[in-house]
């Protein structure tokens, strides 16, 4: 029988192209991880694509950092699974999440835990980044992986008048593949073990 594929939601919001940016390179490392079916899932797409949501493996939350939280776009959606919540229907699917903003710390992290304590309280199972800080000694460069120092999650940084097509850029992308890449290895494991589980059950 052939073996289902591991399913990545990556459900984002954008309001100006910069975090879809980002979006992208979380999913083409994701992508770089065979037996995945990994999907790009813009918040206003929702609405045509909670089955995939609802049947991932892993969903990976992204959004512009604004005034310090997560966009109201992406707090909508999040606030639209109660009824999941109480179901328990997302508990024990992988989570992790990723942030924009124009600040090079800009309160990112404010953004990633907000994600974070989301995907606690329906019990998924949290990836962090998993990287050492990059860019934080006399020989570092911010070419280097993980120049922003992020742990709960993959930032990146987009200067305020410059366009989507040019920012977020280099490491920060190459950061957030890191992530996709990550959070598709675990997921692949992690259906293994449940299906190593059931099989001995
Ligand atoms: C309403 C609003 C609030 C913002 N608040 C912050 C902030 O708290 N920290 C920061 O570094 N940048 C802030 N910015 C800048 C955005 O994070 C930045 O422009 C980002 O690249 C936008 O991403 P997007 O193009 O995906 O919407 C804010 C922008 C807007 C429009």
């Amino acid at each position: 029988m052939e073996k289902a594929m591991v399913k990545i939601a990556i459900v984002y919001h954008s309001g100006y192209g910069h975090t879809a940016v980002q979006a992208e390179a979380v999913r083409r490392g994701a992508s770089e991880v065979s037996g995945t079916d990994v999907s790009l899932i813009p918040v206003e797409n929702r609405d045509e694509s909670w089955d995939f949501i609802d049947s991932a493996d892993a969903i990976i939350f992204g959004s512009p950092t604004y005034f310090g939280s997560a966009s109201a776009q992406l707090k909508e959606l999040l606030d639209e699974t109660s009824g999941r919540w109480l179901e328990g229907r997302w508990a024990n699917k992988l989570a992790a999440g990723f942030t924009n903003s124009a600040g090079m710390s800009g309160d990112k992290l404010a953004t990633l835990q907000q994600i974070n304590h989301f995907a606690m309280q329906h019990g998924m199972i949290w990836i962090g980044l998993g990287l050492p800080p990059g860019n934080n000694t006399s020989t570092g460069s911010p070419d280097d992986l993980n120049r922003l120092g992020g742990f709960l999650g993959a930032m990146s940084q987009a200067d305020a008048d410059v366009p989507p097509e040019v920012a977020p850029a280099g490491s920060d992308l190459r950061t957030a593949e890191f992530l996709g890449r990550r959070v598709a290895e675990a997921a692949v494991r992690w259906r293994a073990g449940q299906a190593a589980e059931t099989v001995a059950a």
